[in-house]
Order: structure tokens, then sequence, then C-alpha cells
């Protein structure tokens, strides 16, 4: 056994686990190995800082979020947010899964074909699409989900020129009891923008209605929220059929679980405080199943879970440079890691 190295005694005041004012403090355990490979052969080989990325976390989160709500809905669908982890690496790990693409801008779009993404499995939000985008996601049947009444009339305008229907959603922005309200992306619900731009879609010979998006904020503490946003779009998707006779073969609830990693200043551990994908799931489909809604046409549930589902499965490995002692005798310590690192990549996988 290697012999362990002198360490110069420190005094710490106990803290027995009670939050102070400041919340809970900030201490971070040390982990010396990551799935049985020690943390020093990995710096030894990749060098340091570097950021460590477990395949098999992200697919044993993947499987739990998916058993939660496949076993309570009869029709899943996750489609990975490539804003939250772009690597190409980790995106293809959620598409082998079954996930499709999720992206907000052009760059994400290709970056989606680039790793073998169908175009008619990628959901195009973002408020910023150009003509060139949405011609792509026109041709390609992908589903554009439109944020605003310019990019509304952007599509018919084009998909006319092009003589194609265009596949698309609009994102609905709402009062879930989360404040403050995200309004600043999509249509809202209460001022009945919303159902003025399902109207305008509804009687445009261009363009057909497949869904209804929605994505109410991140770190939501409240499954509850959830419950609300889903009953909120379910009663859209009835008023369509009611008016139109047209089914939605979608709702999307876009991301915004709470991953189980503690804030900072936050009183009590993330795993305590957060609502668990059984809540979250729980919360959706039972708006659902209890709307409206005709049993024989119940839309696919879309989900684009980003932190929740990968927050666990990343580490930042570094080196201590340095230790100080601050004019305050406070003990501080010079590490080669900051949350600008963009130095190597290990993927451990199986
Ligand atoms: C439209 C949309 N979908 C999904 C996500 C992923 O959210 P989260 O990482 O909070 O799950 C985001 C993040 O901002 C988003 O804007």
């Amino acid at each position: 056994m290697e012999k362990l190295r002198y360490e110069r005694p420190v005094i710490n005041k106990i803290k027995a686990g009670v939050p102070d004012k400041f919340g809970m403090s900030t201490r971070i355990n040390t982990i010396t190995e990551i799935e049985g490979i020690p943390v020093k052969d990995i710096i030894k080989g990749y060098g340091s800082p570097v950021f460590v990325l477990s395949e098999s976390k992200i697919r044993d989160t993947y499987h739990e979020a998916y058993r939660a709500f496949s076993t309570r809905y009869p029709k899943i669908q996750f489609s990975w947010s490539y804003k939250t982890n772009y690597l190409d690496a980790v995106c293809k790990i959620y598409h082998s899964e079954g996930s499709w693409a999720e992206v907000v801008s052009g760059f994400e779009y290709d970056k989606a074909i680039a790793n073998d993404v169908d175009g008619g499995k990628i959901l195009f939000n973002g408020p910023d699409k150009s003509d060139a985008d949405l011609i792509k996601a026109i041709e390609n049947k992908s589903f554009i989900h439109i944020d605003h009444f310019d990019e509304l009339y952007s599509i018919i305008r084009i998909s006319g020129n092009l003589k194609l229907k265009a596949k698309v959603a609009i994102r609905v922005n709402m009062d879930t009891g989360i404040y403050p309200q995200w309004d600043r992306f999509g249509f809202n619900y209460e001022n009945g923008e919303a159902w003025n731009a399902l109207n305008r879609i509804m009687l445009s010979n261009n363009l057909e209605l497949v869904g209804l998006h929605t994505h109410i904020g991140t770190y939501i503490l409240s499954a509850n929220a959830y419950g609300i946003a889903a009953s909120k779009l379910s009663e859209l998707a009835v008023r369509v059929h009611r008016k139109f006779n047209h089914h939605i073969k979608y709702i999307d609830m876009g991301g915004g679980f709470a991953s189980k990693n503690t804030l900072k200043g936050a009183y009590l551990p993330g795993k305590d405080t957060c609502p668990s994908f059984d809540d979250y799931a729980e919360s959706i489909t039972s708006a659902i199943i209890n709307s409206e809604i005709q049993p024989d046409h119940l839309p696919t549930l879309f989900l684009e879970t980003g932190r929740a589902m990968i927050d666990d499965a990343a580490y930042i490995l570094g080196t201590v440079l340095a230790n100080k002692r601050l004019t305050s005798a406070r003990r501080s310590t010079i590490v080669d890691i900051g949350i600008n690192c963009h130095w190597s990549l290990m993927i451990i996988g199986h």
C-alpha cells in the first residue's frame, strides 16, 4: 500500500449538519475513484483538469426516467436537449436509447443531422430560426415549435414558396404558480395569444398542426406546476378538436426537472428536497389522462429533460496547486479547476 502523505493538522469547527443562516455548508466530499477507476490514473492518462462523464450513469438515469413515465402513460418519447450537453458522444448515448433530438439553433440542428438523427425526429425550438433553418426543417419534415407571430408568418410564406406542408407546434407560456413567470418565449395561454396562434395555423393551407409545447423553467421544485401546465395544454388540444375536428399528435412538456445536486445556499440536500421522476410523471400523466382528450386519441408525451438526466453523471477532476491562509485566517486552496474549463474530456463507457 502506498505510504500516506503527511498532512498538517487543521482545526475545524464542528458543524453537526444543521444549516446555518446561509444554508448547508458547501463542503464537498472528496472522491478517489469513479466507477472503480482511480482518479489519479485518470489524471495521469488525460491530464488535469479533466471532465469525466459516466456512460453507465447516463444510461441508468435515462432508464429510471423512462420507467417512471412509461409505466404511467402509453406513449412516451424523450428528446435529448442538445443545449444541455451537445458533445457528440453524449448525444449518441441518448439516441442509442431511443431519444430524439431537441435543438434551439441552426448549429444544433446540423449537429443532430451529423449524429444521424432523422430529420423527422428533430424538435426545433428557439426564437431565432433563420429562413435557411426553416427551409431545412420543412424539407426534412422536422417538428418546428413556433415561438412568436413573426416566425409563424415566415413559415406560412416559406412553406407556400416551397409548396410543402410544414409540421408545426406552438410553444405556450403560462401561469403555473412559478414566479417569475417564464413568458419570454412562446405564446401566452391566459391572454389568448396561444389560442389566436392555433387558429391562424389551422386556417393556413401550408401548415399541419402536430403538437403543443411548453417549457416552464429549470430546476422546478414543484411537480404540481407540471400538472397545471399539462392541464392547460390538454385543454387547448380539446378546444382544437372541438372547433376544427383535428387531433393533436403530441404534448411536449419541455425540460426543467430538478437534478439531485444541492444548489449553493440550499438548506437541505438536493436528494431530499427535489421531486423524483415518479413525482413529475404522476403529476403530468394524471393531468393528461384525466382531461377531456378522447382515450383513442391520446397524444404522445414528449419530454426534453436535460439537467436531471445528466448532472449526476458528470465530474470535473483537478489538482491542488497551493494552499494559502487569508488575512481573515480562513484557509484557501488554489486549484486548476474553474467553470470556464475547456480542456480534456473522458467518457467512461462499457
Ligand atoms: C426548450 C427547452 N427544452 C429543454 C430544456 C432543458 O431544460 P432542463 O435542463 O432544465 O431540463 C431547456 C433548457 O433551457 C429548454 O429551453
